[in-house]
């Protein structure tokens, strides 16, 4: 990653996620510099000393932060991660009315300090929490969005390049919609290199991904941060490089298709909810959504995602 001139990240939350995502920017160059925030100045203040220290090894230039909110000033963009982190057995829509809250009152005081910036929104529910900002915020739609299943997509890519040995960076495929229970797997345009992942076989010639398969890997994905979170209390290293990555398009103008999470406005005839689609990236924000064939599947999936979200943002009010 060639490092973009003098620009400035802020992350807003100094937890296991949002100390991971300053780290994984710091360490991959993601922007110039790097400003870690958090209302509990011992933690933060211990997280940035504790990341300064690596400022030699890293490709960012200067890790700096606290808990004085004029830290994150003049960013260009803001990564917020604080909140409340789901607990074994809860999902991340039972953290919505809490974390709703808590950004109606972090928001305007991030927007005095950096209005300019684009805004990124990794605190579950953040798709919810996406509709919350822009109506908190009233910036443009693409100047905020959220990881939605950029994460999940890794995590796919990942099972099924261990599958058959192929590395995940040439398995093309993705999970749509919420970034939670109702997300799916876009099987219908997934690619091993160029070859469509349906039609890969074994060595004797037999298809490798059966339907059941395929809804065997599409479950361990979204049962994957359930198992992590019950096993060590959260999730933190994968999201927080998927931060990155996501602050390196919208830095570096990518132009990058990711399923990060954003407003739709009439796509597949989806309107007023934020959902993760195939989304260009870039110094703008999302520029735009890409459409193309889905088939009955994907398509009732999708609608089915977006019929979930609306209910929630209808029970609070958004
Ligand atoms: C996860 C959290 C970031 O999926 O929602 O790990």
């Amino acid at each position: 990653m060639t490092l973009s001139p003098l620009t400035k990240l802020a992350v807003v939350g100094a937890g296991s996620v949002g100390s991971s995502l300053a780290y994984a920017a710091a360490i991959r160059g993601s922007a110039n510099t790097i400003a870690l925030y958090d209302l509990n100045t011992e933690k933060v203040d211990a997280e940035v000393l504790d990341l300064a220290h690596g400022t030699q090894f890293f490709q960012a230039s200067h890790v700096t932060g606290g808990s004085d909110i004029e830290c994150v000033a003049d960013s260009d963009v803001v990564v917020i991660t604080a909140g409340a982190r789901q607990k074994p057995g809860q999902t991340r829509i039972d953290l919505a009315g809490a974390n709703v809250d808590i950004l109606s009152s972090l928001l305007p005081q991030l927007l005095q300090q950096a209005p300019n910036a684009i805004y990124v929104l990794v605190t579950n529910p953040c798709d919810i929490l996406t509709t919350a900002a822009l109506q908190i915020s009233g910036l443009p739609t693409n100047r905020v969005m959220s990881s939605g299943t950029v994460l999940d997509s890794s995590r796919l890519r990942w099972l099924v390049g261990r599958k058959v040995g192929i590395s995940p960076r040439s398995v093309h495929s993705l999970m749509i919609g919420e970034h939670g229970d109702t997300e799916f797997a876009l099987w219908s345009s997934a690619t091993i290199g160029q070859a469509p992942l349906r039609d890969w076989t074994d060595e004797q010639g037999r298809r490798v991904f059966t339907p059941k398969l395929l809804d065997e890997l599409e479950h361990e994905v979204t049962d994957a941060a359930y198992r992590i979170i019950k096993g060590k209390g959260a999730t933190n290293y994968a999201i927080g490089i998927a931060g990155a990555r996501i602050v390196e398009a919208l830095l570096g103008d990518h132009h990058a298709v990711l399923p990060v999470s954003t407003m739709l406005d009439n796509y597949r005839g989806i309107s007023g909810v934020a959902l993760s689609v195939p989304s260009v990236v870039g110094r703008r924000g999302v520029e735009r959504t890409i459409e193309f064939p889905f088939d009955e599947r994907e398509d009732r999936l999708l609608h089915k995602s977006a019929d979930a979200l609306l209910a929630v943002q209808r029970s609070l009010g958004l």
